[in-house]
């Protein structure tokens, strides 16, 4: 079965674009004719293999891209079960999400990093059509458990390396990933990339003065014991440099500070108060083609 999955990645890495559910299968298919695979057993391993897709409903695919995205995805697995996606800085990207995202019905959404599937389940259920891709497994398992009520595509890759086509989606949400990569200039050429002229794409940071208040990386304890997951400050500057540079305009920027409220609900929080929480950043592509 690997060499067959490792042939059909390296040769058409587009079947990997998903039109709808269940077309995955089909182009594994083609992609088999084409590599010139036709024997029984090829079309057995096939079979297998969509089942095996089928049954974890999502399709593996490019997974971790480097040694530190193998580091963030184990430390994510690790952390899924008990990962909190209710904490108070939820009340500040979300309404920002909800604002600035403005899809239309059939609208195609891609959630990059989508964690538990936190703002798949800010959208209205049934009214778009829409994607979800994260590094770990731990996490793409919550999100499917706990969103069943939404007809999500879910595939495990790196929004370093997106397989996708151009102009392949009409929005890109984006949630506290954006520093766990180390070249946002990158991440922002691939959204410019798969994102339709004039799409819209809404990204959230944790924000750069919080990081250094409380340390970049994230260090977890759970039942499968200690965990490390990098993180990397990218200054705010930086950030839009970057936008510019992907030929995103930026339309909006905020960033929001740890509030009185926030630190009632979470004491712990109190060192926190008045610094900026996130970074919020509103962002359309030019509306030339391609
Ligand atoms: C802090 S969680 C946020 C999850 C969700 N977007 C939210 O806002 O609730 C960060 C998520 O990004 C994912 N992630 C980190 N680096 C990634 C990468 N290079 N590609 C895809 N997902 C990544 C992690 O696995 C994790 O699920």
């Amino acid at each position: 079965m690997f060499p067959f999955f490792q042939l059909w990645h390296e040769k058409t890495p587009d079947a990997l674009v998903l039109s709808d559910r269940g077309s995955l299968e089909d182009k594994r298919c083609q992609c088999a004719k084409e590599c010139g695979i036709q024997s029984r057993f090829a079309r057995v391993v096939q079979t297998l293999f969509s089942r095996v897709i089928r049954s974890l409903n999502w399709s593996r695919s490019t997974v971790a891209t480097n040694a530190n995205e193998n580091i963030t995805a184990t430390g994510y697995d690790a952390w899924a079960p008990i990962y909190d996606d209710r904490d108070p800085s939820t009340w500040l990207d979300e309404p920002f999400l909800l604002q600035q995202l403005q899809p239309f019905p059939g609208c195609r959404i891609l959630d990059l990093g989508c964690g538990t599937g936190r703002y798949l389940r800010r959208l209205t259920s049934g009214l778009y059509r829409l994607t979800a891709i994260d590094l770990s497994r731990g996490m793409l398992a919550r999100a499917q458990r706990d969103s069943q009520s939404l007809d999500v595509r879910w595939l495990q890759t790196s929004v370093t390396s997106l397989p996708f086509q151009p102009n392949s989606f009409d929005r890109i949400m984006s949630g506290l990933v954006i520093d766990h990569v180390t070249a946002p200039k990158h991440l922002f050429s691939q959204i410019a990339a798969v994102l339709a002229p004039n799409g819209r794409a809404v990204v959230a940071g944790v924000h750069p003065d919080m990081q250094r208040l409380t340390g970049s990386n994230i260090e977890v304890e759970s039942d499968k014991g200690a965990a490390h997951i990098p993180g990397h400050i990218h200054e705010v500057t930086e950030l839009l440099a970057a936008a510019d540079e992907a030929q995103l305009k930026v339309e909006v920027l905020e960033q929001p500070r740890v509030t009185p409220a926030m630190v009632e609900r979470r004491p712990a929080w109190k060192r926190k108060l008045g610094c900026p929480a996130l970074v919020l950043l509103a962002l359309v592509k030019h509306g030339r083609k391609g």
